[in-house]
């Protein structure tokens, strides 16, 4: 059984019960090796993942007909950009259970307060996100997993598209020790630097915080 398990954004104490008896029972761990390092585990077997996804899936798919227990380990909720769909597509549902997990997202509307019912979630981690202008107008709003310079400059289009009629916040290494959560001027989107770790929320100034 292949068991993808979310792990939530970082934090010891956001890592679920569920999560951790899985990493517990697993023969076999697969994940970033930031995740590897931090998780830990009496499994024997580690496999990093890397940006060769495939050769991971691979190393998977061995494990997985000597019929070990493996835990794929993925940061946040599996069900928010993450390996979990690879993983499916490749092994197929019955042979994988998805857990949970907390996600950056979540964490980042806990932090300033809001709900996110109708927020529109968008990753900047491989590439810019594909979002048309009649979809930036109607969304409230919005989670950018960030991941690229460049997310910076798309950011500043898009408030000006908007007219400044948002607020943008910087969640950044959220649960950890070195957790900030700015509101940022347009300015500082060309004069600051922000970890790889980041959600930007961009929130439509008439939504209530
Ligand atoms: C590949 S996506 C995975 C998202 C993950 N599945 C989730 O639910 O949070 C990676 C992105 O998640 C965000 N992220 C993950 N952990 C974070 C943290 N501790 N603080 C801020 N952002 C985080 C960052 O935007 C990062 O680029």
């Amino acid at each position: 059984m292949i068991t993808i398990v979310g792990c939530g954004p970082g934090a010891d104490d956001y890592l679920t019960m569920a999560a951790q008896s899985a990493i517990d029972q697993a023969d076999v761990l697969v994940g970033a090796p930031r995740l590897l390092e931090l998780r830990k585990s009496g499994a024997v077997v580690k496999i990093a993942v890397t940006a060769h996804i495939d050769d991971a899936l691979e190393k998977i798919g061995k494990h997985h007909a000597g019929n070990r227990r493996i835990a794929v380990l993925v940061t946040g909720d599996p069900g928010i950009f993450s390996l979990a769909r690879r993983v499916i597509k490749a092994f197929g549902l019955e042979n994988c259970r998805v857990i949970p997990g907390i996600s950056s997202v979540q964490t980042a509307f806990a932090r300033i307060g809001l709900n996110w019912n109708d927020a529109r979630i968008l990753s900047a981690h491989h590439e810019l996100p594909d979002i048309d202008a009649l979809d930036i107008e109607s969304t409230t709003k919005m989670a950018v997993l960030s991941g690229r310079d460049d997310v910076l400059q798309w950011l500043q289009q898009l408030v000006a598209r908007l007219n400044n009629r948002v607020t943008l916040f910087a969640c950044e290494n959220l649960t950890l020790d070195n957790e900030t959560i700015s509101e940022l001027s347009t300015a500082d989107l060309t004069d600051r630097s922000f970890s790889s770790r980041c959600v930007f929320l961009v929130i439509r100034k008439d939504q209530s915080i």
